[in-house]
């Protein structure tokens, strides 16, 4: 089917939905899309964009396009060989989610300047008061609506070129933004730029001396043989990399401007006037080009129904990837040690500091709780935990002796960010744990380990989580491997992450058990979560995933406060799953299992094979028998049934396990 519309104008149309389908994870409450009315080479201002928005999913806009685009009076059998589009798939922070909430917004009825943008507008209620002064209407509720109106406000007043618009509108605002600019004044020019928010430059078909490592200017975008290029923006690489692996990271400040088939790159040179204050003026940028490691097959679903339920199945094998390189074995005369090349030149500042204080959010932080224990065993420094929005609240004390480790599957998180820039502003050193490669928290930090989990799709984190255990599991083998005392401990644990993927595949074995638990499960209101120890984690993260996809009521509990309130909820209807594996908290677990028993607690424990008949002393209980790992290693196990089960509940309930109720993948703000 064409729907009527030109070859070249269905490939635009396609490539932009393309895109947005692989962001869709990151915002599925709206989307739009703007394409040029016309091919417009002949006219000075090119006649208005066509605009469409749309509440709901992207499948929605694509319908809504495609329906409504033969009631315009455009000629729908033009064809293209230039064209610059926009599209974007939000999540709301400002407004609810309607199409005028949705970008792109405009500057006014004849769409002179659209804006899509990823972030937020700390200073939008001023800009918006300045522009209402000047004439400007409003029609959203939206922050980024001051964007397009002060760009028109500028060029109405200096009628400069894009990129000095661009400039301009930087200059007066405040928060995080990645942005691209389409203009009738501009016709087949795009002009982007960020301060905080990612921002990607893709480089379809480069001639040959523009390739990875050598020097970019646009020069070396023109073709030999006069063809235009491809380029595309995004705010991540997984919408790009099925064009091309070729891409730019732009970087805070700068300002990307695409015309005539190439891009150049402008920034402001910030040098003192004579009078001593700042002269800003927009120099060209010279930068390299890398090539993503990323594969298409990583962000499709392949044979599985839905993302969370691929990740959790790939878990071998991201842990094995995580791991590949870092470990090793050893030899005759050597000891089995693990080699973290991101952070070996810190080791000793890291090794001398007063604390070591993990800091993220969500799944992030719980991951750092579940490694906590091996990293005050090994190291023998305190560590600390910071939820970063706590952190930031209370303002709490960080110094210029402690190390400070930022954990953050997607590096963007807006708290754990700005919790960032407070460690460095206090002095402290900082290492990076993320996923993404080229992410803010990955090039802020002093240094740091990638988890290399691969592309994590699923608003829900599984994967990642048991690659960040493994990642400060060996961020601690590396800070005490100058201790002999413990290398025997050392070893072993080294031994158990070489055997971990094939312990994890077994585990993963008891997905139709778990199954069977969730339809047993399926219709109840709340369920408890026991840990300690190392599963302290395992209980935060089981009921994490359980209450944010499958929409059931559930908390994790410490079990040593059992006593102290959690206790007067049990009863014999309210589920509960006690991790009672086997480690030196076994004994206290077996019995809090005594005391819930007592109560007539409907008990579901998780324990060591082999453990089933001797684990639930004084009643019966339902039991999900796991493979024993080194204790420190075992929240990576244990973590599995709980994701399985999670998985299973919310597919049961019928609610959408990748994109649930309410969620972002990834919070870029605060
Ligand atoms: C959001 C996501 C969670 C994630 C948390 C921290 O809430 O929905 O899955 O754990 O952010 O994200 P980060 O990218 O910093 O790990």
């Amino acid at each position: 089917l064409n729907y009527g519309v030109s070859r070249e104008r269905r490939y635009i149309l396609e490539v932009l939905f393309n895109g947005l389908r692989r962001l869709e994870y990151r915002g599925y409450d709206s989307a739009g899309i703007s394409i040029d009315s016309s091919n417009h080479s002949d006219y000075e201002i090119a006649p208005p964009p066509l605009v469409f928005r749309q509440e709901g999913n992207i499948e929605t806009l694509v319908k809504s396009v495609y329906q409504n685009i033969a009631a315009t009076d455009i000629n729908l059998e033009e064809s293209f060989s230039i064209h610059a589009g926009i599209a974007h798939t939000r999540w709301a922070t400002h407004g609810e989610p309607s199409p005028e909430n949705s970008h792109p917004q405009t500057s006014d009825s004849g769409n002179e300047f659209l804006v899509v943008h990823n972030g937020i507008i700390t200073n939008y209620e001023v800009l918006k008061e300045t522009l209402l002064r000047h004439g400007f209407t409003f029609e959203s509720e939206t922050d980024t609506e001051v964007i397009p109106k002060l760009a028109k406000f500028v060029f109405d007043n200096a009628n400069e070129e894009g990129n000095q618009v661009v400039l301009e509108v930087m200059r007066h605002l405040e928060g995080a933004y990645a942005l691209v600019f389409k203009s009738r004044h501009y016709p087949n020019e795009l002009i982007a730029c960020k301060r905080g928010s990612p921002l990607v430059l893709g480089v379809k078909e480069l001639s040959k001396e523009a390739s990875n490592g050598s020097s970019f200017n646009d020069a070396k975008f023109l073709s030999s043989n006069g063809q235009p290029k491809e380029l595309f923006l995004s705010s991540d690489a997984s919408a790009l990399v099925e064009h091309t692996k070729k891409v730019l990271m732009i970087e805070d400040g700068e300002v990307v401007h695409v015309r005539d088939g190439g891009a150049s790159i402008f920034k402001f040179d910030h040098t003192k006037g004579k009078r001593g204050g700042t002269l800003t003026r927009p120099a060209s940028v010279e930068r390299a080009l890398s090539v993503l490691e990323m594969e298409v097959e990583q962000i499709n679903k392949g044979n599985y129904e839905h993302y969370m339920q691929k990740e959790i199945h790939e878990q071998p094998e991201s842990l094995t990837t995580t791991m590949r390189g870092r470990l090793l074995r050893g030899g005759s005369s050597k000891a089995k040690s693990v080699l973290l090349g991101g952070i070996k030149d810190h080791l000793k500042t890291i090794r001398r500091s007063r604390r070591i204080v993990f800091i993220g959010c969500g799944t992030s932080y719980n991951a750092a709780l579940a490694a906590r224990p091996i990293l005050e065993e090994l190291t023998g420094i305190p560590v600390t935990m910071e939820i970063a929005s706590d952190l930031l609240d209370r303002q709490g004390p960080i110094y210029r002796e402690d190390t400070t480790v930022f954990v953050s599957q997607s590096g963007e998180t807006a708290d754990t960010l700005q919790a960032l820039e407070y460690a460095l502003e206090n002095g402290a050193l900082c290492v990076g744990i993320t996923n993404t490669v080229g992410s803010a928290i990955a090039r802020n930090t002093h240094c740091g380990v990638h988890i290399n989990a691969g592309c994590e799709i699923g608003v829900a984190s599984t994967k990642a989580y048991t690659s960040q255990i493994v990642v400060m599991a060996m961020l601690a083998l590396a800070i005490g491997s100058d201790t002999i005392s413990s290398q025997a401990r050392r070893e072993a644990i080294i031994d158990g992450l070489f055997d971990l993927p094939s312990k994890v595949r077994e585990v993963l074995k008891l997905d139709q058990e778990l199954k069977d638990l969730a339809n047993l499960l399926i219709a109840e209101q709340s369920l408890l979560v026991f840990g300690r120890g190392y599963n302290y984690a395992t209980a935060l993260e089981g009921a994490l995933k359980v209450k944010e996809v499958s929409l059931m009521h559930s908390e994790g509990i410490l079990a040593g406060e059992m006593k102290h309130g959690p206790l007067a909820l049990v009863d014999e209807t309210l589920p509960i799953v006690v991790v009672a594996t086997r480690d030196a908290c076994f004994s206290k677990q077996q019995s809090v299992i005594q005391q819930l028993h007592a109560r007539k607690g409907r008990l579901i424990v998780m324990c060591t094979k082999g453990d089933a008949a001797s684990v639930c002393v004084g009643g019966a209980c339902r039991v999900i028998e796991v493979p024993r790992v080194e204790d420190c290693l075992q929240p990576v196990i244990n973590i599995v049934p709980l994701q399985l089960l999670a998985y299973h509940l919310t597919v049961l309930r019928g609610y959408n396990v990748d994109q649930p109720r309410n969620l972002a993948k990834s919070v870029t703000t605060q």
